[in-house]
């Protein structure tokens, strides 16, 4: 498999458009060890030729036009795309808005939980994608799909699994108490598989907690891509830019008792990489103690860009 990071950061992107906190400013402003980064999404390939987004962020305009792979084969028809097929881990504005950047009458596949195609089907701007060129697959958790573009089969399966999490910002109901009316499937984790290559890896760009089942599903994993939005869980509250802890916005924080970075030290995890990162995390900053310790620990960060192949 050859898979992409198109997009690094958590929702706003890095920098984000309103915010002049410590790392935006110095993104904005050019200085070393910070590096710009689009909002969240990967693309896997088996053969290099069919492509599958992970995910379709608000930037996917510009990631389609950074990465040649994605772009129309010049010697094709006059409509053409190599991306085959979608899938969404959520609902969040960071990882369905890219699907309206699909629209013109291009064929692919959305896939998603019954949770997340149910927000599409109230929201009706997506039926700019016409559903008989772009259908929608429901994904029933805990069992494998073959995931199949308008041409036939890709070659790729994907299990999703259920992780703990909360419902879309937007679609919080405050009179259903802690969880905000919260259900299994608003959030998922991703297996993707090769079958033919017997490769395997795991796509958590959004969790509120490593809690044992996700443990026991990613002991040994050769590779991870997991939810990097905050280093510390009041950091957003301590740099003045939001009254919200990491915990409330429903995503674990990478370092302290209760972080990923403890949580998956003891799984065996072959390649960690930390992609959904916020702008306020210090692991932004490249010559950061955070960072070193992100690094020390055995995690990578990720970036645009960024290319693994398995
Ligand atoms: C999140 O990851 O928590 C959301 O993308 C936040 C948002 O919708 O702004
Ligand atoms: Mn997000
Ligand atoms: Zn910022």
């Amino acid at each position: 498999m050859i898979i992409k990071v198109l997009g690094s950061a958590a929702g706003g992107g890095f920098p984000q458009w309103n915010c002049n906190c410590r790392n935006c400013a110095s993104v904005r402003s050019g200085k070393p060890g910070f590096r710009a980064r689009t909002q969240s999404s990967l693309a896997v390939s088996r053969d290099g030729r069919d492509w599958v987004l992970l995910n379709a962020s608000p930037d996917l305009r510009q990631q389609i036009n950074d990465t040649p792979e994605l772009g129309s084969a010049i010697d094709g028809q006059h409509r053409n795309s190599p991306i085959k097929a979608a899938v969404l881990t959520n609902g969040d504005v960071d990882h369905i808005i890219g699907l309206i950047n699909l629209r013109e009458m291009q064929p692919f596949a959305v896939y998603g939980s019954d949770r997340v195609l149910a927000t599409l089907d109230k929201n009706s701007v997506f039926n700019v994608l016409n559903r008989e060129m772009v259908p929608r697959h429901e994904l029933a958790l805990d069992s494998p799909t073959m995931l199949a573009g308008p041409d036939g089969p890709l070659g790729l399966e994907i299990e999703a699994f259920a992780v703990p999490g909360k419902v879309a910002l937007y679609l919080e109901d405050a009179s259903q108490g802690d969880n905000f009316g919260s259900k299994e499937g608003d959030t998922i984790g991703l297996a993707v598989r090769d079958p033919a290559a017997g490769t395997e890896f795991f796509y958590i760009p959004g969790c509120a907690e490593v809690d044992p089942p996700l443990a026991r599903r990613i002991e040994n994993a050769s590779l991870l891509f997991f939810d990097g939005t905050l280093f510390t869980d009041d950091e957003m509250l301590q740099a003045g830019l939001m009254p919200k802890t990491g915990k409330r916005m429903g995503h674990i924080s990478v370092s302290g008792d209760d972080g990923s970075i403890g949580a998956m030290a003891p799984l065996g995890i072959g390649r960690k990489i930390y992609v959904h990162i916020n702008n306020s995390n210090p692991i932004l900053d490249e010559n950061s103690d955070a960072r070193r310790a992100t690094e020390t620990a055995g995690w990578e960060v990720g970036y645009d860009g960024m290319e693994v192949r398995l």
